[in-house]
């Protein structure tokens, strides 16, 4: 499979083909092609996260400022799973502000996700992006999806999140 990145010659020697192998295994371990890594190489909940979070927030986290506030670096991956599995399942609008920089956007709800798909994208963003690294469960989500009656609105920035977990 790595031969199809690395595209080496066929030995010709024993010698060579010893220096090759060795070379080749070398660059194997390294990664001969860090810009596009079989898929086999994502990490848990890495899929997901490309799958439903990239288009807006970036594959790395980066946002794309001033629409898209970042994740990596935001200090709203703090606030805990219950936070990000709300917003991921509600959505969010209104004036916020992440890593110093205003945002006036709207992030769509998002309830077709499975929840052990945003179990395991959650679990992704905290392992690579906040300290703690929590481990999420889909038996979390499943809480936060019945917590409220019937459909609701977006939570409405900072203080709507907060009245949300209040709510919880
Ligand atoms: C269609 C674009 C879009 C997609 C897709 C999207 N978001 Fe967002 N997200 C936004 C916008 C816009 C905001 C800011 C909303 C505001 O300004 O009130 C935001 C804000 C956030 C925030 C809080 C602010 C921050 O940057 O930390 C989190 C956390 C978040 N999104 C997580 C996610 C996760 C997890 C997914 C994937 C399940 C996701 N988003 C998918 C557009 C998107």
């Amino acid at each position: 499979m790595h031969k199809r990145y690395c595209n080496l010659n066929n030995p010709t020697s024993g010698r060579t083909a010893l220096a090759l192998l060795l070379a080749s295994a070398v660059w194997m371990l390294v990664g001969c092609s860090p810009s596009s890594p079989p898929p086999a190489e994502l990490a848990f909940g890495q899929e997901p996260y490309l799958r439903y979070c990239a288009s807006c927030h970036g594959n790395q986290g980066g946002g794309k400022p001033p629409t898209f506030p970042p994740l990596a670096q935001s200090e709203w991956l703090t606030l805990g799973s219950d936070a990000l599995g709300l917003i991921v399942l509600y959505g969010l609008k209104g004036e916020i502000e992440v890593a110093g920089q205003t945002y006036r956007g709207y992030m769509p709800p998002m309830q077709h996700i499975s929840d052990e798909e945003i179990a395991a994208l959650l679990t992704y963003m905290n392992e690579a992006w906040a300290d703690g690294g929590e481990a999420v469960s889909a038996a979390d989500i499943t809480r936060l999806r019945g917590a409220f009656d019937g459909p609701r609105a977006p939570l409405d920035g900072y203080e709507g999140l907060m009245d949300a977990l209040d709510a919880l």
